[in-house]
C-alpha cells in the first residue's frame, strides 16, 4: 500500500475528465487500496482518483465516525435524484476552505464494486453530498466552482499564496 500525493486546487490536472474503467482488474484494486489508505490518512471522507492524478472513474468514500464502512464506486452513474439540500463542503484538494453548496438530497447510484459486479445504492444526506462531490471530481469539477466568481478568485489567490509559502 502507498500514500498517494493529493493534487491541490488550482492545479489544472484537477480539471481533467476521468475515463471509464469497464474492467476491474488487479491494478484497479491496487489503486482502490492506495486511495483508501490516502483518504483515511488525510483524513477525509471521500477521494476521487482525479485528486491523485489518476484519470479513471474510481471513488472511495467513508462517512462513518469510526471509519468502518469503505464504499468503493467504480464507473458511478446517478440513475435517479430528488430533493435539495445545502451543506457546507470541504475538499482535500482545497485545504482550509469550507463553503455551502446546493446538491440533491437523495441520489440513486449505479456503479461497479471491486469485484467488478454492478450494484445500486441509495444515498441521502451527507453520503449523497459526498457521492455528488466526488462524482464532480471525475468530471473535472472542484466544489469551489459551484461558488461565485468572486469567491473562486479569492480562494485561488489564497491557495496560490499558501503554495508559495510552503514551497
Ligand atoms: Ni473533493
Amino acid at each position: 500500500m502507498a500514500l498517494l500525493p493529493i493534487l491541490r486546487y488550482p492545479d489544472p490536472r484537477l480539471h481533467k475528465k476521468a475515463a471509464t474503467v469497464s474492467v476491474v482488474d488487479d491494478s484497479i484494486r491496487q489503486l482502490v487500496r492506495d486511495m483508501a489508505e490516502t483518504m483515511y490518512a488525510a483524513p477525509g471522507i471521500g477521494l476521487a482518483a482525479t485528486q491523485v492524478d489518476v484519470h479513471k472513474r474510481v471513488i472511495v468514500i467513508d462517512v462513518t465516525e469510526d471509519k468502518s464502512s469503505l464504499l468503493v464506486l467504480i464507473d458511478p452513474e446517478i440513475v435517479d435524484r430528488d430533493g435539495e439540500q445545502v451543506c457546507e463542503e470541504g475538499c482535500l484538494s482545497v485545504p482550509g476552505i469550507f463553503d455551502k453548496v446546493a446538491r440533491s438530497e437523495h441520489v440513486r447510484v449505479r456503479a461497479l464494486g471491486t469485484d467488478g459486479e454492478s450494484f445500486e445504492l441509495d444515498a441521502n444526506g451527507l453520503l449523497a453530498v459526498c457521492v455528488q462531490h466526488e462524482m464532480d471530481h471525475l468530471e473535472g469539477i472542484v466544489f469551489v466552482e459551484h461558488l461565485s466568481r468572486l469567491k473562486q478568485t479569492r480562494i485561488r489567490a489564497k491557495l496560490e499564496k499558501q503554495a508559495r509559502i510552503t514551497a
